[in-house]
């Protein structure tokens, strides 16, 4: 796929697809009402005859067009001018780029829409259109023999003022990288369990690192160990996989200036082990490293975006599965920073792995912390399967992690870390437990991963429910959703 801007006139220049967004009840821009002009006012009748009105994320295709040299229009309603955001344009380009995949190597041009008097910018709508564009045309295809949905080959941003040329220009750019690092992101979630597992997780981050310039290194098992990370180690016991520990670094910044740390919970699969999940609950549980796979679509985004700061991602890979090494119910952890954990419930995996994880990560001096992990069912009962639950220790920085969300169009909402949730976690026989009683259990989560980071300023994702989409909608793509990689992103861009 490559994204490129131009100022070509969009009647004259040739590709498969346009795809105009217009605004409700806005009249057309010059450069629309010019192809409207060489299609005999064809558009403007669509929109007097209110076959299309422009309500946000409506399309209307028109076909086997021979007055121009593109074939094919896709008009995409943006919605009325008052409500017109980068979250809105994002859903009615998305909902376009879903609907015109259809085929292989499909060149399309979008032109900018006029969006003047609204909150979004020419450079911010380039960038937001090529995502879309990057996204919305990739599927869940990896296993399946007809694609449903075809990458593009050529995507064109059309722009219409010229002095906006090189700040879009780069935007269009940036786009692509934010679009092709979510992918990644997704198709590490899309893949399932057998095919993504810690070992195969490892390598390919080893191989990421070397393509894009990041420094990469990988625990194994006895390094592990070594770093005394009991908490971990336990709950990859029962597979046969063994586990893994990757490290990506990106060093753009000052050697003395502070380092974000980036931890994603890489559960690759998900069974409960001994308190299995029933198969409902169990059959998504390939998207159970979808924290792990957002660090690594960040990382890889940081990198590329050649971002001048400092940050280090850290992806805590196991299986949770079940043999007769299972770790079981009642077993006393000693975690790495010698806090023990009474063990009631082998389900309540991903803090085990994120407290071992966390506390290396403090350790190696981290001086803030994201943490991301798809850790409680609790969480999508409160927040639904589309907002991500946000918890801290620090309200500075989560106002800038929520901040930066917002900036991305991602939805975020603070939970609180009342200290009652913590007498939950008391054990009559080790310093923790691992889960609490049956409310506010995305809470009480949060205050056991508390534990592990001393006194570094710390958020952590609860992505339980946004990370993975049980259904197609027309707006976006069932399964992996790579959410939150905008967002990493952006607080990576904003670190100081
Ligand atoms: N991976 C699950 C959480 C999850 C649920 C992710 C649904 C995505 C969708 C996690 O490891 C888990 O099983 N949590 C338990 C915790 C409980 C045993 C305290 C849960 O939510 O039921
Ligand atoms: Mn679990
Ligand atoms: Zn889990």
């Amino acid at each position: 796929m490559g994204t490129q801007f131009t100022n070509e006139s969009i009647s004259s220049l040739s590709a498969d697809w346009l795809v105009i967004g217009l605004i409700e009840s806005a009249p057309l821009t010059e450069a629309v009402a010019k192809l409207d002009k060489s299609l005999a006012g064809l558009i403007t009748r669509l929109i007097e005859s209110e076959d299309f009105t422009g309500k946000q994320a409506t399309t209307s295709s028109l076909l086997g067009l021979t007055e121009i040299p593109t074939p094919r229009i896709l008009l995409v309603g943006l919605g009325p001018k008052a409500d017109v955001s980068l979250s809105s344009l994002e859903k009615s380009m998305m909902t376009a780029a879903r609907t015109i995949s259809t085929k292989q190597n499909t060149r399309i041009a979008v032109p900018l829409p006029d969006l003047g008097e609204t909150s979004v910018t020419a450079s911010e709508a380039s960038r937001v259109i090529s995502t879309s564009m990057v996204v919305g045309s990739v599927g869940q295809d990896i296993y399946r023999e007809e694609a449903a949905r075809h990458p593009f080959q050529d995507i064109l941003i059309v722009g219409t003022n010229s002095a906006d040329q090189s700040t879009c220009e780069q935007a269009v750019e940036q786009g692509l990288i934010l679009g092709e690092s979510i992918n990644l992101a997704r198709e590490m979630v899309n893949r399932h369990a057998s095919d993504i597992f810690p070992i195969s997780f490892a390598d390919r981050t080893v191989e990421i690192a070397k393509t894009y310039g990041l420094e990469s290194e990988v625990l194994d098992e006895s390094q592990l160990k070594q770093e005394k990370m009991g908490s971990m180690l336990a709950v990859a016991q029962g597979s046969d996989q063994p586990p893994r520990l990757a490290i990506l670094k990106h060093q753009g910044g000052d050697p003395s200036a502070p380092t974000l740390a980036l931890v994603g919970k890489g559960v690759t699969f998900d069974s409960g082990g001994l308190s299995l999940k029933p198969s409902d609950g169990m059959k998504t549980m390939k998207c159970d490293m979808g924290g792990a796979a957002a660090v690594l679509g960040a990382m890889t985004a940081i990198a590329r975006l050649k971002l001048p700061v400092n940050v280090v991602g850290y992806m805590g890979l196991v299986e949770n599965m079940v043999n007769g090494s299972s770790y079981k119910l009642g077993d006393v952890l000693t975690a790495r920073n010698g806090k023990t954990i009474e063990v009631l419930n082998t389900d309540a995996e991903g803090r085990l792995v994120l407290a071992d994880v966390l506390t290396l990560a403090t350790d190696r001096g981290a001086a803030k912390i994201i943490d991301l992990a798809t850790l409680t069912g609790a969480c999508v009962v409160a927040l639904g399967e589309e907002v991500t639950g946000v918890f801290s220790n620090d309200d500075h920085w989560s106002k800038a992690v929520q901040d930066a969300a917002k900036s991305s169009g991602e939805d975020v909402w603070e939970m609180p870390m009342f200290p009652q949730f913590a007498e939950q976690l008391k054990s009559d026989v080790a310093d923790l437990k691992n889960i609490g009683t049956r409310w506010g259990g995305a809470i009480t989560a949060a205050k056991f991963l508390e534990n592990f980071v001393g006194e570094t300023a710390w958020v952590h994702l609860d992505i339980a429910g946004p990370a993975f989409a049980s259904a197609n909608q027309p707006c976006r793509e069932g399964g992996g959703t790579g959410c939150m990689v905008k967002t990493l992103v952006e607080v990576a861009n904003q670190f100081k």
